[in-house]
């Protein structure tokens, strides 16, 4: 039987199956049940910097959670002012998480500046969580913004959080980079243990009756991956950080070419809203079963098989399967 363990930005993890960040995870039961049913780690939903008012966490903490029981590396917050209770539940969340499963249990952190991320990013690891990501969703939306301005900020963040805790630290980016092997490295180079591809930017519609822009959050879909696996495979091996996959893993196949085309492990939360917490056990099982069949012991020795070697990485091989796909439509369609 294939050993499905791996260790994903020097975490041991039970499988290479991540519960990625969404409301399923806010609940301590669920994330048993994600535990009990394979899954190798959980995000938690992003603490947004914004959701932030002023008040004394410490109190709050109290009042809500555990009467005195304040973990030790918060103490100190009982002279902090400025969090709301926003922060305060979440970083008892992250206690309780600790306390119910084994699995690693990974904060996330979507701030504005600098000195949020970093005041957060510690306040998340005296709270217990075994790694941080960094969710970064910052719409360039300016003409006087530049793409090099954008990297070089993500770059000095990533620094800065860095410098600023131990935790084991993964960036979720979004795919709208130009050079994204290079900005990966740099990402890597400046700390961070994985890079997570990618972030899904949720786009507003029109309602065309009421003339007004409407949220509309939709789950995804399997076509969604085929672009992380195009940047995984063509990422992999150039740079010291792991990949994550995260977008459009449905189903245990998925989950394989995640693994094929280069990231260290698949996340999955459409899936998991959609089908249930259960659904994690049958990703793993079909996850098992293919490994099993094609004779992996272990998911290292799968994981970028299907990566260009160097070499035979940039224009030939993009361009080769652009052209390979092209033909292959115009084929299937009887268009020549
Ligand atoms: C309802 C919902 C809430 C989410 N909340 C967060 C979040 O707080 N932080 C974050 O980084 N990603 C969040 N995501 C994005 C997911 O973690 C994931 O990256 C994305 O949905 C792509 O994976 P999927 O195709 O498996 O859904 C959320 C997704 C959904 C559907």
């Amino acid at each position: 039987m294939a050993d499905l363990t791996t260790t994903y930005m020097g975490l041991k993890l039970a499988s290479p199956l991540i519960a990625s960040s969404n409301p399923l995870n806010l609940d301590i039961e669920n994330l048993a049940s994600l535990e009990r049913f394979g899954v190798g780690a959980a995000i938690l939903p992003s603490l947004f910097e914004e959701q932030i008012d002023v008040e004394d966490v410490y109190e709050t903490y109290k009042r809500h959670y555990y009467g005195n029981a304040i973990p030790q590396p918060l103490q100190h917050l009982t002279t902090m002012q400025g969090y709301n209770k926003g922060s305060a539940g979440y970083l008892s969340l992250i206690f309780l998480a600790k306390q119910a499963v084994d699995m690693p249990i990974i904060a996330s952190l979507n701030g504005v500046s600098t000195e949020g991320w970093i005041r957060y990013a510690r306040l998340l690891e005296g709270a217990g969580a075994d790694g941080l990501e960094l969710n970064t969703y910052y719409l360039p939306t300016y003409t006087y913004h530049t793409s090099q301005g954008i990297e070089d900020q993500y770059v000095r963040l990533v620094e800065a959080v860095r410098a600023s805790t131990k935790l084991p630290l993964a960036v979720k980016i979004s795919p709208y980079i130009s050079a994204l092997p290079q900005f990966v490295k740099r990402l890597s180079d400046a700390g961070a243990d994985a890079v997570v591809l990618f972030n899904r930017f949720y786009q507003p519609d029109i309602d065309t009756v009421l003339e007004t822009v409407t949220p509309n959050l939709e789950l995804s879909t399997h076509t969604e991956l085929r672009l992380r696996l195009r940047w995984a495979a063509l990422i992999h091996g150039q740079v010291e950080t792991d990949l994550g996959i995260t977008g459009g893993i449905q189903s245990g196949q998925d989950l394989v070419k995640a693994i094929l085309a280069g990231g260290t492990v698949g996340m999955s939360a459409s899936a998991l809203l959609r089908s249930g917490v259960s659904y994690a056990g049958d990703i793993l099982e079909e996850f098992e079963q293919w490994m099993d069949r094609h004779g992996y012991p272990t998911v290292e020795a799968m994981c970028g098989k299907l990566s260009p070697r160097p070499g035979e990485k940039s224009t030939a091989f993009v361009r080769a399967n652009y052209i390979k796909e092209l033909r292959s439509y115009a084929e299937k369609h009887d268009i020549v």
